[in-house]
């Protein structure tokens, strides 16, 4: 058995397969000690017995993204539970509503809530929590290659994504030199329950690739990691063409 303090690492999203697949991943290298935030007790359960062989002492507590009142105190609960965290993973994120205008109006607000104002609140609680702890901490936030440029066939998830990647490069750049570092990740479309019945884009990948990926680019003390690396480029390339072009791509 190991000897080495175990990673204290807070998943925000405690049941997402991308979330799960970091954790797991960290404990390949070094034990971690997860504690699981989530709107679904019974899901967090799973998700806590589910790591019971790769993870000790796990602790669960419950967050709703959109429930904004309450995330300064359950935050704050788990870092005065834990002492602070080396690592914190912002997971959390819904797909929904993709049929732009013709989405349900309820859906489409809920998407903006979660995936921008929710996470953005949660970000901010987390982030300040890092830099008060005392002791290095890093941010590992799950935004997308969405986030790149806004495209007709996913306005209204593009949009939310590109706000909360936005927050977080301003926020890295913030902090750069004091701490909290932050690590964007960026990636495709990955076979999760999230995109469970679409059909799978080009490149697509799975929870395990993004959590290679992402744990080799803290490693290497990245700031952007894109999953798989070859769509910074495409993404890039997409990203500086004439809208009348880019418009009329299969997107
Ligand atoms: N899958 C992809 O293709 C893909 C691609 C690029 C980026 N991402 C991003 O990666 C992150 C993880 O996604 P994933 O693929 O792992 O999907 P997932 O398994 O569905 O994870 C999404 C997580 O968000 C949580 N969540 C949703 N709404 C919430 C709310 N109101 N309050 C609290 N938690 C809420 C879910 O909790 P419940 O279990 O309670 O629903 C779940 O833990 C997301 O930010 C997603 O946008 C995914």
């Amino acid at each position: 058995m190991s000897t080495r303090a175990a990673q204290s690492l807070l998943l925000i999203g405690g049941t997402s397969e991308i979330g799960l697949s970091i954790v797991r991943r960290l404990a390949r290298d070094a034990p971690v000690r997860p504690y699981l935030l989530g709107r679904d007790a019974a899901a967090l359960e799973r998700a806590r017995a589910a790591l019971g062989g790769e993870a000790a002492g796990v602790d669960v507590d419950l967050l709703d993204a959109r429930a904004l009142d309450t995330h300064a105190e359950t935050i704050g609960r788990a870092f005065e539970r834990r002492g602070g965290f080396d690592v914190v993973v912002l997971a959390v994120g819904v797909l929904g509503a993709q049929r732009g205008l013709d989405a349900d109006s309820g859906e489409a607000l809920a998407v903006m809530e979660v995936n921008f104002v929710g996470c953005g609140s949660l970000l901010l609680e987390a982030m300040r929590r890092l830099r008060a702890q005392g002791r290095p901490g890093t941010m590992l936030v799950l935004s997308s290659v969405a986030a790149e440029r806004p495209r007709a066939g996913n306005a209204i998830y593009g949009a939310a994504k590109t706000g909360l990647d936005a927050l977080a490069q301003g926020l890295a750049d913030a902090t750069a030199a004091s701490g909290p570092r932050v690590l964007v990740v960026r990636p495709g479309f990955v076979k999760t329950r999230m995109t469970e019945g679409l059909p799978a884009a080009p490149f697509a990948t799975t929870p395990e690739a993004v959590a290679e990926a992402t744990v080799r680019a803290l490693g290497a003390g990245r700031q952007t990691v894109w999953v798989p690396s070859g769509l910074r480029a495409i993404f890039t390339l997409l990203r500086h063409l004439p809208r009348p072009l880019y418009r009329r791509l299969p997107l």
